[in-house]
C-alpha cells in the first residue's frame, strides 16, 4: 500500500499585512504546538513571503507562493520565477487556481508549464483543477478535470518518478468562498477519478487535496474520504483557531 503524508495548505489569497501576519502566525503556531500534525503550509501574497519565511523558519510550518511565472527569467515585467521562490525558502507554489484562470486568463497549457517550472526549481507545485457551477450543472465535471489535467500529465510523463513532488488540488469553483461543498460522495467520486488518472500515469505518490469551503466543522468528514489526502484552505486559513482545527483533522 502507498502511504501519502496528509497535507493542509492555507491560501491567503490577497489578504494580510505586515502588521496582521505576525499575530496570525504566532497564534497558529501556539494552537498547533504539541499536536500531531500533517504537513502544513501557508501561501501569503508575494510581498510577505520573506516575512512569513522568517517567522516560520525553525517551525514545522512551511510556506509557498500563490502563483509563479512559467518563465525562467528575463524580460517578463511583474513576474516572479520559481527560482526566486526557492531563494525565499518556499516549499510550494500553487498553480492554476481558478481565480488565476478566471481573472488572469491562464490556460491549461500555461498552468502545466508553470508546474514544470516549479518542479525544475525543486519546489512542489500544487496544481488546482475544478469545474464551474455551469459546468457542474451540465454534468461536465470529470471532462473538465480531464481537460485541465491532460497537459500536466503529458509534461510529467517525461519526468522520472516525480509523483511525490506534485500535488493536485480539486477545487469546485462553485464551492470556493460560498460555504457550499459537494456531498462527501461527490468529493470522493471526483477524487477517485483523479486518483485513477494519476495512478495510470505512474504518479501513485501524488497527493490530492480538496479545496472549497473547508472549515473546522467539516474538515474531519472530508479528510476521512479515502482519496482525499488533505486540503487547500482559503477563508478559514485566516483564522488561526479554525485553521489549526483543520490541520489536526488531517
Ligand atoms: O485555494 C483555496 C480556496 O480557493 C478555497 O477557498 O475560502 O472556500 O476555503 P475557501
Amino acid at each position: 500500500t502507498v502511504v501519502r503524508t496528509p497535507l493542509v495548505v492555507g491560501n491567503w489569497k490577497m489578504n494580510g499585512s505586515f502588521e496582521r501576519n505576525q499575530p496570525l502566525l504566532e497564534s497558529l503556531l501556539s494552537h498547533l504546538a504539541q499536536k500531531r500534525l500533517p504537513e502544513v503550509g501557508v501561501c501569503p501574497p508575494f510581498p510577505y513571503l520573506a516575512q512569513v519565511g522568517a517567522l516560520l523558519a525553525e517551525t514545522p510550518v512551511r510556506w509557498g507562493a500563490q502563483t509563479v511565472s512559467e518563465h525562467r527569467g528575463g524580460a517578463y515585467t511583474g513576474q516572479v520565477s520559481a527560482t526566486m521562490l526557492k531563494d525565499l525558502g518556499c516549499s510550494y507554489a500553487i498553480v492554476g487556481h481558478s481565480e488565476r484562470r478566471q481573472y488572469c486568463a491562464e490556460t491549461d497549457d500555461a498552468v502545466a508549464r508553470q508546474a514544470m517550472a516549479v518542479l525544475d526549481s525543486g519546489l512542489v507545485p500544487i496544481i488546482c483543477v475544478g469545474e464551474s457551477a455551469a459546468e457542474e450543472a451540465a454534468c461536465q465535471t470529470l471532462a473538465v478535470i480531464d481537460r485541465q489535467l491532460a497537459p500536466v500529465l503529458l509534461a510529467l510523463a517525461g519526468v522520472a518518478d516525480e509523483g511525490a513532488s506534485v500535488v493536485v488540488a480539486y477545487e469546485p469553483v462553485w464551492a470556493i468562498g460560498t460555504g457550499k461543498t459537494p456531498t462527501p460522495e461527490g468529493v470522493q467520486a471526483v477524487h477517485t477519478h483523479i486518483r485513477a488518472a494519476l495512478d495510470a500515469a505512474g504518479l501513485v505518490q501524488t497527493r490530492i487535496l480538496y479545496g472549497g469551503s473547508v472549515k473546522g466543522s467539516n474538515a474531519e468528514t472530508l479528510f476521512a474520504l479515502p482519496d482525499v489526502d488533505g486540503g487547500l484552505i482559503g477563508g478559514a486559513a485566516l483564522d488561526a483557531q479554525d485553521f489549526s482545527t483543520i490541520c489536526t483533522a488531517a
